[in-house]
């Protein structure tokens, strides 16, 4: 959940700041980019060193660093995040950001900060009991941010009682199950296909196809990122998921057919991406053929359509989504298609589309829904089309 998440983390004058060295050790081992704010207190706890060495970013301490003559610009800090934690947090901090005062660079970013804040509070049992304290985090929470409640053990002070700052990996658990809980498609399994299929010639020779699964695969990552529980079901490609992902690999259009017939009933939503080949030889050579004669055919029999298959298996509580790929008559084939295999969706490429097809980087695609209203994008990249797609996807949902 936190990869590639950038995240500010702000650390306050407290004992408990020698914790945010594993806090951020934590998290850039969880793929975070994270850049760290001191304030002035906090310097005195842990050396702006040790968090910009963690971090491998350079360690925030005031607006204007004199050594350097850089002016640390708030506003862009704040907008940068995908999200803030302020651990520890001290009563201070605390009471300057329940009202709004921002006489350093960390409460100044918080201002400007538009991204989810999570507060990790660390002080004196007293200190956290005081009704002013109390008061100030109830008006945090009421402005939409979440507190990392601390814990009861034995205090800086020598007394014993709550205060405690969380522990960096309850920190970074509860930032995860959070982030998490607050994805649009958390709860939701998404099948998707990608890829070529292969069909065996001989031992050595197959017919396939020119996809390299970069769509499918980038549909299947952004579903991921969604928060989705993703099932790829792929032909042979030498591409790779940025995610956890449930990966099948599969080879022919047979197997494909097979596997996506026994997951298909678990999914909430399913994506065909996959280029399945049309035709397979009716039978496999055994032995390698030999160039004996100077002409040779091959005899082919239809595939199953695998999404035309889906679409009859489909429940109400499904959604079923295609590509067709055309060269000609595309607007009128994909409705028929969307119509025939009965889909939610119809992703239409047209091969006539510069920047569209084959091992690109890039895609042009138009989606038709059932009610046959069409919406078409501009060429982007596999990835931003991938977004698109989902996006459709879910104002069906
Ligand atoms: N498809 C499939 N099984 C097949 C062939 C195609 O599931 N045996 C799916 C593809 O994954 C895609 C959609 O059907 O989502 C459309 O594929 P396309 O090649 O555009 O069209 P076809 O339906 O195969 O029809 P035609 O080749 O006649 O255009």
């Amino acid at each position: 959940m936190l990869k590639n998440k950038k995240v500010i983390l702000g650390v306050c004058g407290s004992i408990a700041a020698y914790k945010s060295a594993i806090l951020v050790r934590l998290l850039v081992k969880a793929g975070a980019n994270v850049k760290v704010i001191l304030t002035a207190d906090a310097a005195n706890f842990i050396t702006p060193l040790t968090l910009a060495t963690l971090s491998k970013n350079p360690v925030y301490t005031q607006y204007f660093e004199e050594e350097t003559g850089v002016w640390s610009n708030h506003v862009e800090l704040g907008l940068w995040a995908d999200l803030m934690v302020i651990a520890p947090a001290s009563a201070n901090t605390l009471a300057k950001m329940a009202s709004g005062l921002c006489d350093n660079l960390l409460t100044a970013v918080y201002l400007s900060a538009k991204c989810p804040v999570y507060f990790a509070p660390a002080m004196d049992l007293d200190m956290w009991k005081h009704e002013s304290t109390k008061n100030n985090i109830s008006k945090l929470l009421s402005y939409g941010n979440q507190v990392i409640q601390p814990g009861s053990g034995e205090l800086a002070s020598g007394l014993f009682g709550e205060g405690r700052m969380a522990e960096p990996e309850e920190i970074t658990a509860y930032l995860s199950t959070h982030i998490q809980a607050s994805l649009p498609l958390t709860g939701k399994r998404v099948l998707v296909t990608a890829g070529p299929t292969y069909e065996a010639i001989d031992p050595v020779r197959f017919i396939g196809n020119h996809s390299s699964g970069k769509m499918g695969f980038a549909i299947a990552d952004r579903f991921a990122a969604l928060g989705a529980e993703v099932t790829l079901i792929t032909g042979p490609t030498a591409q790779l998921s940025n995610y956890e992902l449930n990966r099948i690999d599969v080879v022919s259009a047979a197997d494909m057919l097979e596997t996506c017939k026994a997951e298909f009933s678990g999914a909430d939503i399913t994506v065909m991406s996959a280029a399945v080949a049309d035709y397979t030889p009716v039978t496999r050579a055994d032995q390698k053929i030999k160039k004996t004669n100077s002409e040779f055919s091959l005899d082919l029999k239809k595939t199953t359509d695998i999404l035309a298959t889906l679409g009859t298996l489909k429940t109400k509580n499904q959604l079923l989504i295609g590509f067709a790929l055309e060269t000609e008559n595309e607007e009128e084939y994909a409705k028929a298609k969307l119509v025939k295999k009965n889909l939610d969706l119809i992703v239409l490429n047209s091969l006539n589309d510069k920047g569209a097809g084959f091992k690109k980087d890039t895609n042009k695609i138009t989606i038709f829904n059932k009610a046959a209203e069409k919406t078409v994008f501009e060429m982007k990249s596999k990835s931003e089309v991938a977004v698109d797609i989902c996006n459709e996807i879910l104002k069906l949902l």
